[in-house]
């Protein structure tokens, strides 16, 4: 059967005056005034107690503690693997359609009942201004849980196309054999939400590791679920020190997926455990692995470009949340003879870029970076770029982390494609530019597509010659698995823009899609013969 076509969220204004502002300021004040607040380690629906916690700071006030971070004991990872896997066979045997209902549900709680709940948390733990935290904890985080609905019942609908007389063959599209581990970052709330949703709703059981930087957001996250009616120890919300999970978690025979977003590097060497615990035969199946990790994103702009547009497409895709979107632009490659209009545009525009704590200057486009080990790496990279004299500081290039972790919209300009600062993710609002002599497009789209460090997540090009974007679009095929002409490299939206990237960024599995919910199922085709 099919399910309605879901529509993507839509997204309020929040215009000053507007009820839906009023009402979402009205939860961040009263949100503010509780701190700290309490986060959660659930297993089995309950609240458990915890002997340790880490503390997060508010990102804007880090001498003001946010919440806690329980740290799960070794027992409790243990025990929450194996009560998940007792709740499997129920859970799987379930109808599909009320295993679909609960997380339909659960995107009405959200788009209602909670939408300013999980904005303002994402203000608050994450530091995010209202609008960034509504088109990530509310509008995504719904879509994502609609849409899993859709792309499962998809899925299942493929089924084999050609039949004979006197028999009939069917897929059954089973859950993998065992538990997938869901490890989700700090920078989108609705990542965690996909991340279990999917395979949850194809009858996986789920044990999820949110970041230590996404403890509350999440929490609410999980709650919802419950509220919605999902069965105890279907997904486990266990919290805690990544080591030690992973160390129950790779050693244990029934882990069968790991459903990964976060750094290159953290997702290298997961990999490479689970390659270990392979080679010892310690899993009863080939775990899958899908990963959306890190990124070095470029906007190549070509002479017949819109410069007002692309200055306008990069400061969204550079700063917008601080530039802490694993989409976000950080390297740039404009032609000589238009490069003085751009810089001037994209210069102007940052002079009236407004940075400031997303609690009570809540219409400030910028707000602080996540956590001080963020900002120092951030600081580092200024402080070196500013004293490098092969790089021009044409915009910010200051940080003040003395309240929060604040640092300006930064851009340089370097001499060479080859600078490092074209080559390494920074995970901040830090953008490298080069001018490339209009006669050698050739040279820099091999250029663009060799440097990068490795990655190839998101990129963009800004051309308004078919030839170009065509030409841009073949040299550049394996550059990017999400490629935007004449937008921004950000912003895909949930069953438009599915996303992914290939390379050192990932498996390109396509959040986003129904691909995800296919590496998470395990079909058994079925013939019978009559
Ligand atoms: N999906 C997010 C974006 O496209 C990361 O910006």
């Amino acid at each position: 059967f099919r399910l309605p076509d879901a529509r993507n969220e839509p997204n309020p204004t929040y215009v000053e005056g507007s009820p839906e502002r009023t009402k979402l300021l009205e939860v961040v004040k009263r949100m503010r005034s509780e701190l700290p607040l309490k986060s959660e380690l659930i297993i089995d629906g309950k609240a458990q107690a915890y002997s340790q916690a880490w503390e997060q700071p508010l990102p804007f006030e880090h001498k003001t503690t946010f919440t806690s971070y329980p740290l799960a004991s070794k027992e409790q990872v243990s025990g929450a693997i194996d009560s998940a896997l007792a709740a499997k066979k129920s859970w799987e045997q379930t109808p599909f359609v009320d295993r679909a209902a609960i997380f339909l549900k659960a995107a009405e709680l959200v788009a209602g009942k909670y939408r300013h709940e999980l904005i303002a948390a994402t203000m608050l733990g994450q530091g995010k201004n209202m609008w960034q935290g509504e088109i990530d904890a509310a509008a995504e985080l719904a879509d994502f849980f609609r849409l899993n609905c859709n792309w499962a019942a998809e899925v299942m609908e493929r089924q084999p196309t050609r039949g004979s007389d006197g028999m009939w063959s069917r897929l059954d599209y089973r859950p993998l054999e065992g538990f997938v581990y869901a490890i989700s970052p700090f920078n989108f709330t609705a990542i965690g939400g996909n991340l279990i949703a999917g395979p949850a709703i194809m009858g996986n059981v789920v044990l999820w590791k949110p970041s230590p930087s996404n403890i509350y957001a999440s929490t609410i996250v999980y709650k919802i679920l419950l509220e919605a009616g999902l069965p105890e120890g279907v997904i486990q919300f266990v919290p805690g020190d990544a080591e030690l999970i992973n160390d129950v978690v790779f050693n244990h025979h029934d882990f069968a997926g790991l459903n990964f977003v976060g750094s290159s590097d953290v997702f290298r060497s997961l990999y490479a455990r689970v390659g270990e615990g392979i080679g010892k035969k310690t899993y009863r199946e080939f775990p899958r692995l899908v990963g959306e990790t890190s990124g070095k994103n470029f906007t190549l702009i070509h002479p017949t470009g819109d410069i007002e547009s692309a200055a306008y497409h990069t400061i969204r895709g550079t700063f917008e949340y601080q530039g802490q979107k694993c989409s976000a632009t950080s390297r740039l490659y404009v032609p000589e003879s238009r490069s003085k209009e751009f810089i001037d545009k994209l210069t102007s525009h940052i002079k009236k870029i407004t940075i400031g704590n997303p609690v009570q200057d809540v219409s400030a486009f910028m707000g602080p970076v996540i956590h001080s080990r963020s900002f120092e790496k951030i600081k580092e990279v200024i402080d070196e770029s500013n004293n490098d004299p092969s790089l021009k500081l044409i915009a910010g290039g200051k940080y003040d982390g003395s309240k929060g972790y604040y640092v300006e919209p930064t851009v340089y300009l370097a001499d060479s494609p080859d600078h490092k600062l074209f080559n390494y993710e920074i995970f901040g609002p830090v953008l490298a530019i080069h001018v490339y002599p209009d006669a050698e497009w050739n040279s820099i789209l091999k250029k663009v597509d060799q440097a990068g460090g490795g990655f190839a997540l998101t990129g963009a090009v800004f051309a308004n010659s078919r030839a170009a974007i065509r030409e841009a679009e073949d040299a550049l095929r394996y550059s990017a698995g999400n490629f935007y002409i004449n937008c921004k490299t950000t912003a895909a939206l949930i069953g438009q823009q599915s996303f992914g990237g290939a390379r050192a960024s990932g498996t390109n599995d396509k959040a986003g899609s129904s691909n995800p919910i296919l590496r998470f199922t395990s079909p058994r085709l079925i013939k019978e013969e009559f």
